[in-house]
C-alpha cells in the first residue's frame, strides 16, 4: 500500500513515533509518505491508499495543526483505512479517570473535525526534559511528583512501548489491506 503518515509534535517524542512506524511500514514492503502537519500545501490524501495521523497532547488538547489537517482532509481520510495515534503521558498510567479524558479529549478532536478514524491507539510518549524551558521543567516535575515518580530534571525518560507500537501498527495495515474500506 501507499500509505501517507501525518504528524504533529510539540517536543519531538511524536516525530519519532512515527518514524517508527514508517521504517516498520516500510520494512514490510508498503510505501510510506512521512510529513509534518501542516504538510505542503499539494499534500494528498486522496494518493494514498490508507493514512495514520499522529499528534501529542499539551494541556488536554492536540496540536491546532493537526486540527486543521483532519478538518481539511475530513472527506478523504474518510474514504481510507485510517488509524490515529494519540500520545500522552496519561496513556502511560493506569489511572482510570486519566483514560476516560483521553477518550474524550480524542473524541472531542474527531468531533471537531468531522472525521472518524477506523483505529484509534493511546501511546505512551516521554518527559523530555532535555527539550523543556525553565518552567515546563517546573511544572513537568510537579506533575512527576503527583504521580510518585523520581525523574532526573535533566534527562528524558520515554515510556513508548516501541515493540507494542510495531505490532499495533503492522495489524493496522494487515486489517487495512484486506478492508481498503
Ligand atoms: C506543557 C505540557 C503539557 C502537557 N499536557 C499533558 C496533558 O494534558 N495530558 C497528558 O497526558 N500529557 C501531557 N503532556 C505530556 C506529553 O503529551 C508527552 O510529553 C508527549 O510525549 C509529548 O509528545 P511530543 O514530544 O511529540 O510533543 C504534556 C507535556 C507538556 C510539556
Amino acid at each position: 500500500m501507499k500509505i501517507l503518515i501525518v504528524y504533529a509534535t510539540t517536543e519531538g517524542q511524536t516525530r519519532k513515533i512515527a518514524r517508527a512506524c514508517a521504517d516498520t511500514l516500510v520494512g514490510a514492503g508498503h510505501s510510506v509518505e512521512l510529513v509534518e502537519a501542516p504538510g505542503d500545501a499539494g499534500l494528498g490524501v486522496a494518493r494514498h491508499d490508507a493514512a495514520i495521523l499522529a499528534a501529542s497532547v499539551h494541556m488536554g488538547r492536540y496540536q491546532e495543526e493537526m486540527a486543521r489537517f483532519a478538518a481539511a482532509h475530513a472527506e478523504d481520510l474518510a474514504a481510507r483505512p485510517t488509524l490515529f495515534l494519540a500520545v500522552s503521558l496519561a496513556a502511560a498510567g493506569t489511572d482510570a479517570t486519566e483514560h476516560a479524558d483521553l477518550d474524550r479529549i480524542a473524541q472531542d478532536f474527531f468531533a471537531k473535525a468531522g472525521w472518524q478514524p477506523t483505529r484509534i491507539a493511546q501511546v505512551a510518549g516521554a518527559f523530555r526534559f532535555t527539550q523543556y524551558d525553565f518552567f515546563k521543567s517546573w511544572a513537568m516535575r510537579w506533575i512527576a511528583a503527583q504521580k510518585g515518580e523520581s525523574v532526573d530534571p535533566h534527562a528524558d525518560r520515554e515510556y513508548t512501548d516501541w515493540a507494542a507500537l510495531r505490532a499495533l501498527v503492522l495489524d493496522w495495515a494487515a486489517a487495512a489491506e484486506a478492508h481498503p474500506a
